[in-house]
């Protein structure tokens, strides 16, 4: 597939890098934008060689939110029959390799909530968080009222959903919404640093992780410890565990096969 509205490449064989490319509206979430990406995406997860993703804008806006001049024209029935969001906003819900947001410049409704939808956030100083959807009569609509209260709690996104205000990058680092914030010419570096640490790692051990943190947010404790249990208890039939133990007490580094 051609892409108008993304760019794609990959680092050092290990990392695809998705940079959504519509500078002049502020990577402004359209419809085919959004294809775009969960095709790139799916791509890249199903790439053996890809060990982990970055997901990044331009440095005045990773995204400033859903296309609202796309939007302007929709009506209740469009949005319906469509399945406006649920339809195109969904695949990278279903990515098993993590995805890292790599934040500069505003994150702003679809912008801050495709962030959330992205496993790490790592931020550049001049990143700006907010869901000001309330200032066009409408709400989130891509969990911005139920991701953002579990990452920053429910006083900081009432005050930030009903108020439309923005979050700063210190703040959200403060907060937990975002796990590192860098100088704006250092984003890509920190990215890739992790990127590529996750890429050393066995898929396997990888994939499982990021699936038992995000049970987390689903069901209860309970739940969500059964679960982690028995993926852990799982990765002891896996080559990987025997290399990874093996090469810690032999004192070498490891070599994964992804088995
Ligand atoms: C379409 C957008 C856009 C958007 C910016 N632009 N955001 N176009 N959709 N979300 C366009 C502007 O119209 C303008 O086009 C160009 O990008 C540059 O933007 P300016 O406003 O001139 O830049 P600036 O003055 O620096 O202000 C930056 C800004 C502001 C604070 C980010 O652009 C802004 O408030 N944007 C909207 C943010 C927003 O409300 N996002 C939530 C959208 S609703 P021209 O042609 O004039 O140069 C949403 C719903 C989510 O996301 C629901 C589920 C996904």
């Amino acid at each position: 597939m051609n892409y108008e509205f993304i760019l794609t490449h990959i680092e050092a064989d290990k990392v695809g890098v998705i940079t959504l490319n519509r500078p002049k509206q502020l990577n402004a979430l359209s419809t085919p934008l959004m294809i775009e990406l969960g095709h790139a995406l799916k791509a890249f997860d199903e790439d053996d060689q890809i060990g982990a993703i970055i997901l990044q804008g331009s440095e005045k806006a990773f995204a400033a939110g859903a296309d609202i001049q796309a939007m302007s024209q929709y009506n209740f029935s469009d949005v319906y029959k469509a399945n406006f969001i649920t339809r195109d906003w969904e695949t990278i819900n279903t990515i098993r390799k993590p995805v890292i947001a790599a934040v500069s410049g505003f994150a702003l409704g679809g912008g801050c909530e495709l962030a959330m939808m992205c496993d790490i956030i790592i931020a550049s100083e001049n990143a700006k968080f907010g869901q000001p959807e309330i200032k066009l009569g409408i709400i989130p609509g891509a969990g911005g009222t139920q991701r953002l209260p579990r990452a920053v709690g429910k006083a900081r996104t009432m005050d930030m959903v009903l108020t439309g205000s923005m979050m700063n990058a210190h703040e959200a680092l403060q907060q937990g919404l975002v796990s590192r914030v860098v100088a704006q010419d250092q984003l890509f570096a920190e990215a890739l640093g992790a990127a590529l640490t996750i890429s050393s790692f066995s898929k396997l051990s990888v994939m499982a992780a990021k699936e038992s943190v995000n049970k987390a947010f689903e069901g209860t404790l309970s739940e969500g410890m059964h679960f982690e249990r028995r993926l852990f208890h799982s990765l002891f039939s896996t080559e990987d565990q025997k290399e990874g133990m093996d090469a810690f007490l032999n004192k070498r580094a490891p070599t994964f096969k992804n088995q």
